[in-house]
């Protein structure tokens, strides 16, 4: 049985004030980590803090990037052993935006998978297909390249730590969902993916999001899946009643 992960991706949203009222009005009310694990992707700066207030909870703080290098003439980024430091548990690495804005490759994805867990930091890997990609029908291809790419070198005990994101780009932030069958028939797909490429084991494991206008209405839906181990979710995660909400759907 595997356990949901509900992670809120802020993106880039919030002032500090508003990122630390969040935590201190969700972090006593999400659910226990035994049953479903909360996770809030913040912005860089607001992660010390978020951090410490959700100390002792059952609210997790993930980085949304890094750089996979340790230290070094890296002007701008943010290492592994930084986010580490701090007490940050958990990181996104590859997202659509990162590959499509800020030129993410499989390849970075991979090394900076490496480095996530050097450090003991859990990645959520996104992976996911444009709308043309999808229309060409080449969406489990694109998906399957992607985490293989993304998990090549990774030990089997990597793997099934490993969170990957199934975010269709075309459901990102458009209010468009993949329909649960849709999400569910890929998320399959990637598990089979991971069984094959390393072990029935690892593929069992491996807990698979899904990502693309989740929200309150449909999230009861998407998590019923026989393959979908939770939602990574932008927008609706932005209100601490509606995280909270996805949170409950998860348990
Ligand atoms: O990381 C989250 C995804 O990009 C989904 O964003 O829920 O606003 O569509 P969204």
């Amino acid at each position: 049985m595997r356990k949901k992960v509900i992670a809120g991706n802020w993106k880039m949203n919030k002032l500090f004030g508003e990122a630390v009222e969040f935590v201190e009005e969700t972090k006593n009310k999400v659910v226990s980590q035994d049953k479903v694990e909360s996770v809030v992707c913040a912005p860089f700066p607001y992660l010390p803090t978020l951090v410490e207030k959700a100390n002792g909870t059952e609210l997790a703080v993930a980085a949304q990037n890094m750089h996979f290098e340790e230290s070094g003439a890296f002007t701008g980024e943010v290492s592994p052993s930084m986010l580490a430091d701090i007490g940050v548990t958990y990181v996104v690495l590859g997202h659509s935006e990162r590959r499509e804005m800020f030129a993410e490759t499989d390849e970075t994805v991979n090394k900076k998978a490496h480095a996530a867990f050097a450090h003991n930091l859990i990645p959520i890997i996104c992976v996911g297909e444009t709308l043309d990609q999808r229309e060409a029908n080449e969406t489990m291809t694109i998906v399957e390249d992607q985490v293989k790419a993304a998990l090549a070198g990774l030990s089997e005990e990597q793997v099934k730590a490993s969170i990957i994101a199934y975010e269709p780009i075309w459901a990102i932030g458009t209010g468009k969902t993949a329909t649960s069958e849709q999400a569910n028939e890929v998320c399959t797909h990637i598990r089979k993916v991971v069984a094959d490429a390393v072990s029935a084991t690892a593929g069992d494991a491996v807990r698979i999001q899904y990502g693309g206008s989740v929200k309150p209405a449909n999230v009861d839906e998407l998590l019923s899946q026989s393959d979908i181990d939770g939602a990574l979710v932008g927008g609706a995660s932005l209100e601490a009643d509606s995280f909270l909400q996805l949170v409950e759907a998860g348990a």
